[in-house]
């Protein structure tokens, strides 16, 4: 083998003494290296990037959590932890060989479902979609809804702050989380679990790691809100002539439906045909320049599909709307997120592209979409737009698509201008260049540049908790900074 080869590979050549110690203490299970490392833990979902490791590390309580930590202070290992790996900005993956990738999914127990105190204990590994089917069963739902819930863990979903398509409704990740258990990067477990809806004794110090992407320590436990689930639903699939025209239906649905109100995602036509990427048959009901898909839910059981009807038929009048669908069947519902969901994929699937996670206020999106999009017309006449997000939040995707002859590298690099102008147009209107997909290693230079008060305020407070810059490293906080 040459020596490009050796440093081409995404894990650490020979063994270190780290690894013999882990595997001492987890056991065969728990530990991987080498060829029994997937690339499912190296390359995201995006398959964007291929971080590295020596070893990935899979522990199966909060003690082992905290041995592996003693273990890799010890031997001077950097941590990253890792939950479903279907974050968008590399927070879960190193560029280099010199740290072990910690893996929360044998951290999957449901610990308990209080229908009495609408909470639930659950530890970090455990998967969305796994915890929503657990609160069925007993008449409870959990207020945060993303298309990734089938892999994406409760760990990963509070370190990124993840948002999703309720957010309108129930708040981002983080207002769901009434305490927190964690380890520290020098073994200590501390936990803020008293499962009380008001605990003031003081603020709670491990809030820090909602959103702070692992570089505080690694959460192993959390308590959640939960709320009764649903006894009535309606959905809707609205043809707008503009993103100003959803903006008006948004308010007109505010005046009709605001306690109800649950989604109000935008895609522009031209984001739709990527959904079949995923599946042919998934065409959209209606034609029209911008495409909205409204729920409705309640907890009681209200005649939700006769309120949006009547919505509807108020915004079709008035000229707001140009056509609408009511879905009649759950199977009707289905088809219509699988159109939203699979543009996503379908984007995925079809290679490079331009991502990005803009939040702004929400009267400002119409002018933000439409100056992203004479830009790209404009500037970058080879690349195709994509504006699709959660109008109801004011979080905009807006993508880019390279035309599919073009050759990757070339692609890649005309894909850092393309990020560069977005982040201008957007902060020019007081914008966020990340909304629910947090800074990871991609944006961790622009946190620095742009708020740089903020950014090293926090690296002095992570070095209260981690001294050695043991936790995710270049996640978050720049490198230099994250160890003043
Ligand atoms: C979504 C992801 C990309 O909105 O955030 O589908
Ligand atoms: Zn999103």
């Amino acid at each position: 083998m040459t020596q490009a080869q050796v440093s081409d590979s995404p894990y650490a050549a020979g063994e270190h003494t780290v690894q013999k110690e882990l595997a001492k203490l987890l056991g065969p299970s728990g530990i991987l290296t080498g060829d029994e490392i997937s690339h499912a833990f190296t390359q995201d979902w995006a398959k964007d990037r291929t971080g590295r490791c020596m070893a990935v590390i899979r522990p199966a309580t909060a003690q082992d959590v905290s041995q592996v930590c003693r273990l890799c202070a010890e031997a001077g290992v950097a941590i990253v932890p890792q939950g479903g790996h279907t974050g968008l900005v590399a927070g879960a993956q190193h560029d280099d060989t010199d740290c072990i990738i910690l893996s929360t999914q044998r951290l999957n127990r449901i610990c308990d479902v209080d229908t009495d105190n609408l909470s639930c204990t659950v530890e970090a590994g455990v998967v969305l979609e796994t915890l929503q089917a657990t609160l069925k069963e007993q008449g409870q739902q959990f207020g945060v809804a993303i298309g990734s819930q089938g892999s994406a863990q409760i760990g990963g979903l509070i370190s990124t702050n993840a948002g999703g398509v309720r957010v309108l409704r129930h708040g981002m990740m983080g207002a769901h989380v009434m305490g927190l258990e964690m380890v520290l990067a020098d073994g200590s477990i501390v936990s803020s679990i008293s499962g009380l809806h008001k605990d003031n004794r003081g603020p709670d110090p491990l809030r820090l790691a909602i959103g702070g992407e692992g570089a505080f320590g690694i959460i192993t436990k959390a308590c959640l809100r939960i709320s009764p689930q649903w006894q009535s639903a309606a959905t809707a699939y609205v043809g707008c002539a503009s993103f100003g025209d959803a903006l008006a239906m948004l308010r007109h649905l505010r005046g009709t439906a605001h306690e109800v109100l649950s989604a109000f995602e935008v895609m522009s036509a031209a984001c739709l045909p990527l959904a079949k990427f995923v599946d042919p048959t998934l065409v959209p009901p209606l034609d029209a320049p911008v495409h909205v898909l409204v729920q409705l839910g309640s907890a009681l059981d209200l005649p939700l599909d006769d309120m949006l009807e009547n919505a509807l038929s108020a915004a079709l009048e008035q000229g707001i709307a140009a056509d609408a669908v009511v879905a009649k069947s759950d199977r009707q519902v289905q088809r219509l997120w699988a159109l939203r969901e699979g543009l996503v994929e379908g984007h995925s699937r079809r290679g490079y592209h331009v991502r990005s996670d803009v939040s702004l206020r929400l009267g400002q999106l119409p002018d933000a979409v439409s100056a992203l999009e004479t830009m790209l017309a404009a500037e970058f006449p080879d690349w195709i737009a994509q504006s699709y997000g959660h109008m109801g939040d004011g979080n905009l995707h807006f993508n880019a698509l390279p035309l599919e002859t073009m050759v990757e590298t070339q692609a890649r690099e005309i894909g850092k201008q393309i990020e560069q102008r977005i982040f201008d147009i957007i902060l020019e209107r007081g914008g966020s260049f990340s909304a629910e997909h947090g800074i990871g290693r991609t944006k961790a230079g622009w946190f620095h540049e742009t708020m740089p008060a903020r950014h090293n305020l926090l690296s002095r407070i992570k070095g209260a908790f981690d001294p050695d810059t043991m936790m995710n490293p270049g996640c978050l906080l720049v490198r230099e900074d994250a160890k003043l």
